[in-house]
Order: structure tokens, then C-alpha cells, then sequence
């Protein structure tokens, strides 16, 4: 099978990096190509990629644009974004992996979000489906929080909020999510400290690296998950998207090596 991964840039990818090893040690006789396209050429190429390849990944800056070349699986069209494609048929892994990711974890049903971007709506899309009833959507820049909470503002109670509400934000709910990459460098998250923390039942991260806010929560004795949990059943959900045996062990061991170093 021809598969691959459709971004811009693409050449760090995690993804890249993990299915080529799996295919080779299950001896599938599958390719996973790394299809980096410049935003520029996106159009010209993409009825080729989607021609020569059965199943492929997308990534930034393409998840969106991708659908109008596409038929697309429900949850991919109401949530608008796309990560996962096979035989010309968009779906969306992210929020999957997200809710996957939760698994066995009550959720409360007042939350913050912090982050409006590709991640969050992933997020939002999963808190909504794990019937959250309140969000405080908080953003650098708040605009991008108000669009995205009308975009799913229907089926849940979303309040924008700029980052200077979001101790405020905190103090209203039960647990955090953080779908920023703040953190990702080492930084300090925002201007909260571990008391700010010490309420929650839960803190999410989308980062897959140990970052100030994990040790934070960690340390007041919260529920800690981090990004790697949620790439690893995305992952897990695009091989069964595209028909490809899971061999959980071989896989474990292929995404330890890989992501967890
Ligand atoms: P992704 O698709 O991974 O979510 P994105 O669309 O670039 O990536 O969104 C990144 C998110 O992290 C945004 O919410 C961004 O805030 P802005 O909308 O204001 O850009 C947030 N973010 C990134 N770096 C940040 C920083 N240093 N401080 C505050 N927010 C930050």
C-alpha cells in the first residue's frame, strides 16, 4: 500500500519516522512517504497525491484545505478538519485519539481550554462528543477564540476569554486543557503556579514532551495527560482506517523508541 504524510514542513515528522518502522517489522509491504508540498503547489499537487496514493496522513498547513478535493466521513466534516485520508475519503484521527486518550478518566463538565488553533478544535470537537457542558475557550488572541466558539457554540456553552482571564477561568472549573505549544521550549505556563492547579481533577497537555505545566500538576497530586497519549491513538486509529493489522506490542515498542526516546 502507497501511503505517506501530506504537510508543509513534514521532514521532523513523528509519523514519518514511526510507520516506516512498523511496516518494516511487520513486513508490510507498505511505504510511508513524506509528501512535503509548499502551500503554493498545494493545488497543483494535490489531485496527483490523491491519484498515486491509497491512504495518507495531513498535517499543517493542510488539514482544512484538503476537504474540498474529498468526499468526507461525518465527524471530519462537522468538526472541519481533516488528518487521515484513504481512497479519496477524508476522516479525522485527532479528536479520536483525544477521547481514546481519556479513556477510564471522569470528565468534569466545566473545563478550560486554552489554545484556538488546529488542536483546540480537535479538543473541542472530543470535549463535546464527552458531554462537557461549559468551556472557557481563553486565547492570546482573543478573535480567534470567539470564531472558534461559534463554530461549535451550538451543541455546548463556549465563553471566549483572553489569557488575562484565565486564573479566573480556572478558578470556575474542574480541569485544564492545554492546546498551545506553550511549554513545548521549556517556558513556564503563563502566569499560573501550582495553587492555581491544586482544584482540578485533570490536567490535559498536547504537548508530548514533560513540560512546566505537567510537573506543576504533578506536584499538587492532579491527573496528568500529555500529548504522546493522544498521538499514539491516533495513530492507532489511522491504521485501522487504512486496513492495516495493529500489532500492539511491535507498535508499543516502535512509538517508546521513537517518541518517548
Ligand atoms: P495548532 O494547529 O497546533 O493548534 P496553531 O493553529 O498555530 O497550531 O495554534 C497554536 C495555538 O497556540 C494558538 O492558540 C496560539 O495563540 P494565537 O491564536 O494567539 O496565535 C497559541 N500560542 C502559541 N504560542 C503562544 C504563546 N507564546 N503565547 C500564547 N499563545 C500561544
Amino acid at each position: 500500500m502507497k501511503l505517506g504524510i501530506l504537510g508543509y514542513p513534514v521532514t521532523e515528522s513523528m509519523s514519518y519516522k514511526v510507520f516506516n518502522e512498523y511496516f518494516e517489522l511487520i513486513g508490510k509491504k507498505s511505504t510511508y512517504d513524506a509528501l512535503n508540498v509548499q502551500p503554493e503547489d498545494f493545488e497543483r499537487e494535490v489531485h496527483g497525491i490523491l491519484k498515486e496514493y491509497d491512504g495518507f496522513n495531513v498535517t499543517k498547513p493542510f488539514k482544512e484545505k484538503i476537504m474540498r478535493y474529498i468526499t468526507l466521513d461525518e465527524n471530519a466534516r462537522n468538526m472541519g478538519a481533516v488528518n487521515c485520508v484513504f481512497k479519496n475519503k477524508g476522516y479525522n484521527t485527532d479528536w479520536k485519539g483525544f477521547v481514546r486518550s481519556l479513556e477510564g478518566i471522569e470528565i468534569p463538565k466545566v473545563v478550560t481550554l486554552v489554545g484556538a488553533g488546529g488542536a483546540s478544535r480537535a479538543l473541542l470537537y472530543g470535549l463535546l462528543k464527552l458531554g462537557v457542558e461549559r468551556v472557557y475557550l481563553v486565547n492570546r488572541t482573543f478573535e480567534r477564540a470567539v470564531r472558534l466558539s461559534k463554530d461549535f457554540g451550538d451543541h455546548v456553552e463556549i465563553i471566549p476569554r483572553r489569557l488575562d482571564a484565565l486564573k479566573d477561568s480556572l478558578k470556575e472549573s474542574s480541569a485544564l486543557f492545554n492546546a498551545t505549544s506553550v511549554g513545548m521550549r521549556g517556558e513556564k505556563f503563563f502566569d499560573i503556579s501550582p495553587e492555581d492547579l491544586s482544584h482540578l481533577s485533570l490536567v490535559y497537555d498536547v504537548i508530548y514532551i514533560k513540560t512546566h505545566l505537567q510537573e506543576m500538576a504533578r506536584e499538587v497530586g492532579i491527573t496528568v495527560v500529555s500529548g504522546e497519549s493522544m498521538w499514539y491513538h491516533q495513530a492507532v486509529e489511522n491504521l485501522k482506517i487504512w486496513g492495516i493489522p495493529f500489532h500492539e506490542e511491535v507498535f508499543k515498542k516502535v512509538f517508546e523508541k521513537v517518541v518517548l526516546k
